[in-house]
């Protein structure tokens, strides 16, 4: 971390962490099509801002860490795009690997990666089997993720295991939220705190809505390879500041109820 950002970070670290930090890392082509480069080399420029933002989560202490790098609608872009980003994925895994288990980082992935070519498929496994037993920081990659996709799969899976229990009051009754929060790819996860978009859109793009139901978001004009940890202490100055309701009132908020 920067000397500059020194007394941020302290201040930041003494107050309240979002227990899952989510970021839709956009405006990777604007970045390149400013410098006159092609779409990839902005490409390769976001993976470098990947590398930064992960540090910087584990330096200030953030538990999970959800990155979208691929949504289910991605696929519509030109092959050529399509096939760089995975080459760029399987490049990034591999030289990756070794820090992340020195880091103590834990790989998940969201999305449906039966769809991905089979060598991204290979390192992604690799990579998670490799890395399971670690418990600094929960990287939740996000790639070929929608969430309609994962809520129809979700539903599913739910039938099946219903099915399979046979049991016919059970087949027909209404689920309950933990059933279908069970059977998604973010099993297990705590709800999205903080939810970042960068590159100046302001929409969700499919991205987690069930899990964002209360997230606060935060929206910023800063191209995705030009986010660094100052930019993200600056956004989790402005979680901190924002009061938290869950639909209760201002004193019940704390409780997260
Ligand atoms: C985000 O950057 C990365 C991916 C969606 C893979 P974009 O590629 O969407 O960048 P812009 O929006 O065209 O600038
Ligand atoms: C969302 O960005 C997907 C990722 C960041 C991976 P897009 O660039 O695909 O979203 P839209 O098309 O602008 O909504
Ligand atoms: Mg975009």
């Amino acid at each position: 971390m920067g000397a500059g950002n020194d007394t941020i970070l302290l201040k930041v670290k003494k107050g309240e962490l979002p227990s899952h930090l989510a970021i839709i890392m956009d405006g990777n082509g604007r970045w390149a099509a400013r410098r006159k480069l092609l779409r990839v080399e902005g490409h390769k420029a976001g993976a470098t801002a990947v590398d930064k933002i992960i540090q910087a989560s584990i330096q200030i202490g953030i538990p999970v860490l959800s990155l979208y790098a691929f949504s289910t609608e991605n696929w519509k872009r030109p092959e050529t795009e399509v096939n760089a980003l995975f080459e760029l994925l399987n490049f990034y895994l591999k030289r990756k690997a070794k820090s992340l288990i020195k880091n103590g980082i834990s790989l998940r992935v969201s999305g449906d990666i039966s769809k991905l070519p089979l060598k991204s498929r290979k390192l992604l496994n690799e990579t998670i089997t490799n890395t399971s037993s670690l418990n600094k920081l929960i990287l939740n990659l996000c790639i070929n993720y929608g969430s309609r996709d994962e809520l129809l799969i979700a539903v599913e899976k739910l039938i099946k295991k219903r099915i399979v229990l046979g049991d016919i009051k059970k087949i027909s009754s209404l689920p309950e939220w933990n059933e279908i929060e069970e059977n998604l790819y973010t099993n297990g996860l705590p709800d999205i705190d903080l939810l970042i978009r960068t590159a100046g859109e302001k929409r969700l793009s499919n991205f987690m809505l069930l899990q964002s139901a209360y997230a606060e978001l935060y929206f910023t004009d800063i191209e995705w390879p030009d986010f660094g940890e100052s930019e993200l202490l600056k956004a989790l100055i402005e979680y901190q500041r924002r009061t938290r309701k869950f639909g209760g009132l201002v004193e019940e908020s704390k409780t997260g109820k």
